[in-house]
């Protein structure tokens, strides 16, 4: 958004207050100040001047921390339609333009030339690790992969029918009770060891949740596989037989992984940073974060489509399912659709489209049903005016699904695989959280639209 788009918008609010822009030289501060403008209160006169921080992409952001001292009042902005939470240098999105860069490099060129490992020492350090530096990376996560045997019964206390993310969760914050009294987190090093811990186990957990729901042992880690090998064996293997692992499976997953790892301060992600700022132990704020994804809003899409898909059923009845998504006064949406920073094609979810065909065609499933009933709903809902007014394209989740399935991973673990992906940023931008000195609890204020005060009532006297 430009800022005279920005102060056209404010000026016609009819608001109490008008919003200018003037220019300023450009000082230099933690992130630049480009430029300022005014904040005047139409009624007193009184202005507060606020500077315009420029980062090095995107739009600038409004300083607002004086507001309250300056005119005393707060900003009120439900969802963070327009609110920046925080700086941060670790991955850039153009929602317009459907780009999205990981310290500065874009996906495709990572999902076509990078690794999963490599990503996630490329998110947490900041640049492309050398030979050198990703075998230590790499030997570091494939060493850490085990987990203690008594977290491991923490299992028996679910019903077999638990979902994953469920288990996931409540084991990943229960890693706090084993690495509490050994984090520092103001330890460059604690930091380090937790970032490796956490990026090498979430793969075990996950593993040993679904032999959970399976009912079958656990399989231990193998250091000698890749990382995505050896989730695929542990979830796979069982011990009376050996188990192949399919390169194309495990290329797919290191490819849905790349594409997973980031996305800047998405709901899990903020959620991860909001725990985090209060000095929680990391596992527990890593724990939050795969509760916040779990919601069919964020990471539990990818379960949601396929559950939608299998109740479309057929080409046939797409025309009156999209009825009912552009029916406001039904709850039914079209999952796999929509994104709050995408108003364009979500780069990963194109990534994904075409690797579903040469995963299919690979597995010999090329005309998979669902995957057909997924490109005709896309297609009908790109011509549809509802869709195409309020800019809502296919997002990643829209096709991962088909390919998890057809790699024989059950729907409830789909988001659970994001959140093993995922892992990468959330400690990436915990690292970039607790190093950062000018670090504050965060904590929203409110538009309190309650009660006034009054006086308690004594129970016999109230009216019903
Ligand atoms: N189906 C039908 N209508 C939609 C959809 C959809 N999937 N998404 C948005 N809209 C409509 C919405 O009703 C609203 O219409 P109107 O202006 O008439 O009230 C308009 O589009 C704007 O939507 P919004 O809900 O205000 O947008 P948001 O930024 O708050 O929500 C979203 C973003 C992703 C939650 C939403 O698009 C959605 O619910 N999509 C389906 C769920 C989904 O696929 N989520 C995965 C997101 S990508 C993976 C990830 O990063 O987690």
């Amino acid at each position: 958004m430009s800022h005279e788009h920005f102060r056209k918008e404010v000026d016609e609010s009819g608001g109490g207050s008008i919003l200018r822009r003037y220019s300023s030289p450009v000082v230099s501060a933690k992130t630049s100040v480009s430029m300022k403008y005014e904040l005047k209160n139409l009624a007193t006169g009184k202005v507060a001047e606020l500077n315009a921080l420029s980062g090095t992409l995107g739009p600038d952001a409004l300083d607002i921390s004086h507001l309250v001292r300056d005119l005393g009042v707060f900003t009120y902005d439900p969802g963070f339609m327009a609110t920046a939470s925080t700086e941060s240098k670790i991955t850039y999105i153009d929602g317009d333009a459907g780009v999205l860069l990981y310290r500065g490099y874009p996906v495709e060129q990572l999902a076509a030339q990078s690794s999963f490992l490599e990503v996630a020492n490329l998110l947490i350090h900041g640049s492309l690790p050398t030979n050198a530096q990703l075998r230590e990376f790499q030997t570091s996560i494939t060493r850490h992969t085990m987990v203690n045997e008594h977290l491991l019964r923490f299992f028996q206390g679910f019903h077999h029918n638990a979902h994953p993310m469920a288990m996931v969760s409540a084991v990943v914050a229960s890693m706090a009770a084993f690495y509490h009294d050994t984090m520092d987190t103001h330890d460059p090093r604690h930091r380090e060891i937790f970032a490796h811990r956490i990026i090498a186990k979430l793969p075990t957990i996950a593993a040993a949740a679904y032999k959970h729901t399976l009912g079958q042992p656990f399989i231990y880690p193998r250091n000698d596989l890749s990382y995505c090998a050896n989730m695929l064996n542990m979830f796979f293997a069982v011990p009376c037989e050996a188990y192949a692992i399919d390169p194309v499976a495990a290329q797919a997953i290191e490819l849905l992984f790349i594409l997973h790892a980031d996305h800047e301060q998405n709901a899990s992600t903020s959620t991860v940073r909001l725990a985090g700022s209060t000095g929680a132990n990391p596992y527990a704020a890593i724990s939050a974060g795969v509760s916040a994804l779990w919601g069919p809003a964020h990471g539990g899409a990818n379960e949601a489509v396929l559950d939608m898909l299998d109740t479309i059923g057929s080409a046939a009845n797409i025309g009156k399912f999209l009825a009912r998504v552009k029916d406001k006064s039904d709850s039914v949406r079209l999952m796999g659709f929509g994104h709050r920073v995408y108003k364009n094609f979500d780069p990963r979810a194109k990534i994904i489209r075409a690797m579903c065909y040469r995963v299919l065609d690979k597995l010999g499933i090329g005309n998979d049903p669902l995957f057909e009933l997924a490109l005709i709903l896309e297609e009908i809902a790109l011509k549809d005016d509802y869709f195409v007014s309020r800019k809502l394209y296919p997002n990643v989740d829209f096709y991962s699904g088909i390919i998890y399935s057809a790699l024989g991973i059950p729907r409830s673990m789909f988001t659970v695989l994001f959140a093993i992906a995922r892992t990468a940023g959330w400690v990436a931008h915990w690292q970039e959280m607790a190093s950062d000195p000018h670090m504050r609890i965060g904590r929203p204020r409110q538009l309190y639209a309650g009660p006034r005060q009054r006086d308690y009532q004594p129970i016999a006297g109230r009216l019903a």
